[in-house]
């Protein structure tokens, strides 16, 4: 008799995730088969559930918004990503309990070498400085790019992010509406949260290079207002459902050794899309 490999996101909402309709098709595309449950779970909750997963045989999880940092107190062990971010997005049981992983920063990375973006030696201005932004920055400073230029609205947030990281890299912060110096940009990450309000924030096309990529981190309806603003300027865009993917890739490799193909995933959800 097969056993299906038992797996959970927590987090809260938990509706609208796409990590068990992600997570089967890994299953399917490796043959392995996968029983991957959302379960919504407060704050309050997490050590609960973890150790109901762990009863019920399930040995891995994903932490999806509030519960990131929360994650951090209830592992063995932390990966450097995990570490350097503050914030766990994967679990897995060990003999010595839960290891924690962060693969969002290092899906982010997967998804802009999957799409042939080379990082080395590039300029990078990042809206935004919350939770989104700061797990990325350290994969992103590992690339060895020629600075990351951190804009936010509370121009406090992105100094101190600035500072936290500056030991990995040349990073700076400063308030949404300062002029970046130098030359133009050649990548810009979308990291704040106003896609979800149908907006995003002030950008200056000057800021950037003619042939510069635009990567929203959201994804869906949410990717809207950056979509439209890179394609009225001419600029190479994609939201972040590649990265959404790749960091689900990198969680089933460390639960099963086995890495899915991003591409062949992606390609498997518009044909469900459409259909
Ligand atoms: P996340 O974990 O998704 O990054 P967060 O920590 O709440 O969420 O951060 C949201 C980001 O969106 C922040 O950079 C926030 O800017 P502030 O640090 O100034 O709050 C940004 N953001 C949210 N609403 C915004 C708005 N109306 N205008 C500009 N930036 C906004």
């Amino acid at each position: 008799m097969t056993h299906s490999l038992r797996l959970a996101v927590f987090g809260d909402p938990i509706s609208h995730t796409l990590s068990p309709r992600i997570h089967g098709l890994f299953g399917r595309q490796l043959g392995i088969e996968v029983d991957y449950q959302a379960i919504r779970c407060r704050e309050q909750e997490l050590p609960e559930k973890l150790t109901a997963l762990a009863a019920a045989g399930g040995i891995g999880a994903n932490l999806t918004l509030p519960l990131k940092p929360a994650g951090l107190r209830h592992c063995r062990q932390l990966d450097q990503p995990a570490r350097l971010a503050r914030a766990v997005n994967t679990l897995m049981l060990s003999e010595q309990g839960w290891l924690g992983f962060n693969t969002d920063g290092p899906g982010l990375i997967l998804d802009l070498e999957r799409q042939g973006f080379a990082l080395n030696g590039a300029r990078i201005l990042i809206l935004g400085a919350g939770g989104a932004t700061a797990g990325i920055l350290a994969p992103l400073l590992k690339q060895h790019p020629a600075c990351i230029t951190l804009l936010n609205r509370t121009p406090v947030r992105a100094a101190s992010l600035a500072e936290r990281f500056a030991h990995l890299g040349p990073i700076s912060g400063h308030a949404l509406t300062a002029k970046p110096q130098g030359p133009g940009h050649d990548l810009v990450i979308q990291a704040t949260s106003l896609g979800h309000q149908g907006t995003m924030p002030e950008l200056n096309a000057g800021w950037l290079q003619a042939t510069a990529k635009v990567y929203d981190l959201n994804y869906g309806a949410a990717h809207e207002p950056v979509a439209r603003w890179a394609r009225d300027r001419g600029l190479a865009v994609s939201g972040g459902l590649g990265m959404l993917v790749g960091q689900a890739a990198l969680a089933f490799e460390i639960w099963t050794g086995r890495r899915p193909s991003i591409s062949a995933t992606l390609d498997r959800m518009a044909e469900t899309d459409l259909s």
